[in-house]
């Protein structure tokens, strides 16, 4: 399993913060509210994985950031390579990349809590590869439905597009999209290219994503099992009150997160 060491999960994290600054109106209020959501989730964000088994994608500490911008560099090249057989462009840039970079928002989970977390039952974790099981004590949602409820929550507007783009991004293998996807009446069918776009485009990183893990170097897999247990311990502090995610105040619990990032890739940095 790939795993990333704290220079970069920082480095990571810093591209993707980049992404918005230059990508978002300096002082416009979608800016900002990104700005305060991203760092209001920051400290679960960039520990989350995109996936929960090893065989399906970036199932590793950083991965969802990692994913993140894959998929946006991805959702470039794939419009490129569309409007380059004749398809026409009916978004902009802007609008491609706040749908890419948030078709997975849902996977960090809702406003206390994580959405993956260390599966613990062995058997699983061994035979079907479950690095991690979600998250029990957050409520049931959808992954885009929960994504658009976050960034309401922050006050970030989407537009129909992006709302659509967000929602449909696993295409058909959901099959909650058949109800927009699946029309046979023409007037029903999904205006925009624009979530064919982020589904394909999703869908090829992800598959890119499992390759490399496939091609990856196998015999780290019982390294990888002790470092598992490892990120048990991973704990974020939370402001109940408020009910968002806060950092670290406490000097305690800084040296708490420093000691665990030593352990996880002190020997790798
Ligand atoms: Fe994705």
């Amino acid at each position: 399993m790939k795993q990333l060491n704290e220079t970069q999960l920082k480095e990571n994290w810093d591209k993707l913060i980049q992404v918005i600054k230059d990508t978002f109106e300096d002082g416009s209020e979608r800016r900002e509210n990104l700005l305060r959501m991203y760092h209001d989730l920051e400290d679960r964000m960039i520990m989350a994985p995109a996936s929960g088994k090893e065989e399906y994608h970036y199932c590793h500490v950083g991965g969802y950031v990692e994913h993140v911008l894959h998929v946006i560099d991805t959702a470039l090249k794939v419009a490129k390579t569309y409007e380059s057989i004749g398809g026409h462009r009916d978004w902009t840039d802007e609008e491609l990349i706040f749908s890419a970079m948030h078709h997975d928002l849902g996977k960090v989970g809702d406003l206390n809590d994580e959405y993956y977390v260390p599966q613990d039952n062995d058997w699983r974790r061994k035979t079907l590869g479950e690095v991690y099981t979600q998250n029990s004590n957050i409520d049931n949602m959808r992954v885009p439905d929960r994504a658009l409820f976050l960034l309401q929550h922050f006050g970030v507007k989407c537009n129909m597009k992006e709302t659509l783009s967000i929602k449909l991004a696993d295409g058909l293998y959901d099959e909650a999209s058949e109800f927009y996807f699946k029309v046979f009446d023409v007037k029903k069918a999904v205006k925009s290219r624009l979530p064919h776009i982020i589904h394909f485009a999703d869908h090829m990183a992800t598959l890119a994503e499992a390759d490399e893990w496939k091609l990856g170097d196998k015999d780290e897999k019982e390294e990888v099992e002790s470092r598992i247990e490892n990120i048990k311990s991973v704990t974020v502090e939370k402001d109940k009150q408020n009910g968002v995610p806060q950092k670290h105040k406490d000097p305690v619990l800084e040296n708490k997160h420093k000691d665990l990032f030593d352990e996880l890739f002190g020997d790798k940095s």
